[in-house]
């Protein structure tokens, strides 16, 4: 019979028992040299000679991006903050943001609702944003080293801060913004890797991996020490020069 009066059923059986044969003797430490018909073999060619499709979603899964890392963070387990958590609280705003802030870790209320700075200190952080810098909060990133509450909102141990710190890692690489605002020791510490205070460390740019970094108060400091609103005001303007954001000096 030629391939042509063959059904697909009976050419799609006679390659499958190739196959077959092909395993078998291939098991037995035989060297599989079997007799193809010339439909298998034709298809056999047609497999060596087609380039492999990507690979990437399939083996990888689907892309890296903002809401997949939000996605890990809420099944994270890696450090024994998530037994204490109520919400995870991996940070929101625009995906293209220009400006990304930093802070250190939620708080009860961020805990309670799952969103960063949205208690006393978030208001002040809010304000300065749409008050002070004329910007939408919906238009920056805000995000903290740590996406799990530290009870009774203690500084993060290094531990933690290991833990957590990929998921940042991977969301400024996402974000690469024109700016980075490091809220407060912790964030400032964490992202120069330095020991440095939030006092010496403000006042002139660093760089994040390539991206402009300005270390400014965290606004819980400010709200204790409000005498250091003004400096706080001055990094937020050199921040605001580099956006291109400020307004021009008055003449
Ligand atoms: N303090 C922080 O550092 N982050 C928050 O989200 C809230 C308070």
């Amino acid at each position: 019979m030629t391939d042509a009066s063959k059904t697909p059923e009976d050419l799609y059986a006679e390659a499958v028992e190739d196959v077959r044969r092909l395993a078998q003797k291939a098991a037995r430490g035989t060297p599989p040299k079997v007799r193809l018909s010339r439909h298998t073999a034709r298809l056999l060619e047609g497999v060596s000679a087609t380039p492999a499709p990507p690979r990437a979603a399939a083996v990888c899964g689907p892309p890296d991006g903002l809401e997949r890392i939000a996605d890990e963070v809420r099944g994270c387990t890696a450090c024994p903050l998530h037994a204490t958590r109520h919400h995870t609280v991996p940070g929101e705003g625009n995906p293209n943001a220009d400006l990304v802030f930093v802070g250190e870790a939620p708080g009860a209320d961020e805990d309670a609702r799952g969103r960063p700075f949205v208690g006393r200190a978030g208001q002040l952080l809010t304000d300065i944003i749409e008050k002070g810098m004329k910007m939408r909060r919906e238009d920056v990133f805000i995000c903290n080293v740590l996406k799990c509450r530290p009870p009774d909102n203690r500084t993060p141990n290094p531990e933690e801060v290991a833990c957590c710190e990929p998921f940042l890692i991977r969301q400024l690489d996402l974000l690469r913004p024109k700016v980075i605002c490091a809220l407060g020791g912790t964030a400032a510490q964490t992202l120069l890797k330095t020991a440095a205070t939030v006092g010496s460390l403000r006042g002139v740019w660093h760089t994040y991996h390539g991206i402009p970094l300005r270390v400014t108060y965290h606004p819980a400091y400010l709200l204790r020490s409000p005498g250091e609103k003004a400096k706080a005001w001055l990094d937020i303007q050199e921040v605001m020069k580099r956006l291109g954001t400020a307004p021009p000096p008055a003449s």
